[in-house]
């Protein structure tokens, strides 16, 4: 099983300005937690014990929000505030945090060369610190991507969800083969086609699963027009190279929620809002009654 992840959370997040000029869009909230909380979440439900955050200038919010505040703690414990205090629980996380930056912003595949020295000889999981598998995070999608690394014998595992063909320009889409009930052999992939040269509608999904071969592939892989060196190519390569690729399709309950732009950021928010236990059977009243009075609907 693969016991460590590396979480890219580098980028400027600038499709959320103004939202997120001061604050890394990672710790934009989405309900009652911020993003980056519902992805290491997830990754210690996987069985994930060491995980490296490769941030950038401006995220040093995300080391203050996992470490421990003594003030806080004093603060809480003296006003007797038990139910706020185990809002805290999870800074006890049975995960290992370790944090390194990239200095400068060139790509997705540099950011996961920032975690050679972390990943070692090991196997390791990329999750992007964006987005959010299931509801609330909870997804065994991790666990599954490590069995199959394991007894199939992959150099890469990624999970892809089927995405509207006019959508295949936001994402890698990859060029399925042959497989099983949930998951394929991967040809080839691209990144963010234009619909008419999508090879499918099949599109990576945030969670990848990398043998140590890939820093040497993304060694090789030649800046993009931006400047940016792709994990798409680095696979592409892998690909090419005849290692073994596979693509997992995530279940229907396994949901990506991708918080890159506005209209995803409220649609999870809202989505995860009236799943809450305790505020979720309120909000949905109140939005019926807002619903209801909408102009719209006259
Ligand atoms: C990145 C990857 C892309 C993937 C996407 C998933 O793109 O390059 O292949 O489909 O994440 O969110 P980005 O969203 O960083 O532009």
């Amino acid at each position: 099983m693969i016991r460590s992840a590396i979480i890219p959370v580098a980028g400027h997040g600038t499709r959320l300005l103004p939202a997120t000029k001061s604050q890394p869009k990672e710790m934009l909230p989405v309900a009652r937690k911020p993003i980056v909380q519902y992805v290491a979440e997830e990754l210690v439900q996987n069985q994930i014990e060491n995980m490296l955050f490769v941030t950038g200038r401006s995220k040093t919010s995300i080391e203050n929000h996992f470490d421990s505040d003594p003030e806080l703690l004093r603060l809480l414990t003296e006003g007797k505030k038990d139910d706020l205090l185990g809002e805290l629980k999870f800074e006890e996380m049975a995960a290992k945090i370790f944090y390194t930056r990239q200095r400068v912003q060139r790509g997705l595949g540099d950011a996961i060369l920032c975690g050679e020295s972390f990943a070692g000889e090991n196997p390791f999981i990329v999750a992007l610190g964006d987005s959010i598998l299931g509801m609330h995070g909870n997804s065994r999608c991790v666990t599954r991507m490590s069995e199959l690394f394991t007894v199939l014998r992959a150099s890469c595992v990624i999970a892809v969800e089927e995405v509207p063909a006019e959508e295949t320009r936001h994402y890698g889409i990859v060029d399925p083969g042959e497989g099983e009930s949930d998951w394929v052999r991967i040809k080839n992939l691209v990144e963010k086609p234009d619909p008419s040269k999508a090879p499918s509608r099949w599109a990576v999904a945030g969670r990848y699963a990398f043998s140590p071969i890939i820093f040497d592939m993304i060694r090789r892989v030649q800046p993009d027009k931006r400047g940016e060196i792709q994990i798409t190519d680095a696979i592409q390569l892998l690909c090419e190279e005849g290692k073994r690729v596979l693509a997992l399709k995530l279940p229907k309950q396994d949901k990506r929620y991708d918080i890159g732009n506005f209209p995803s950021y409220f649609e999870t928010f809202v989505e995860f809002a009236l799943a809450d236990p305790l505020y979720g059977p309120d909000l949905k009243k109140r939005l019926r009654e807002l619903l209801a009075d909408s102009p719209d609907n006259s």
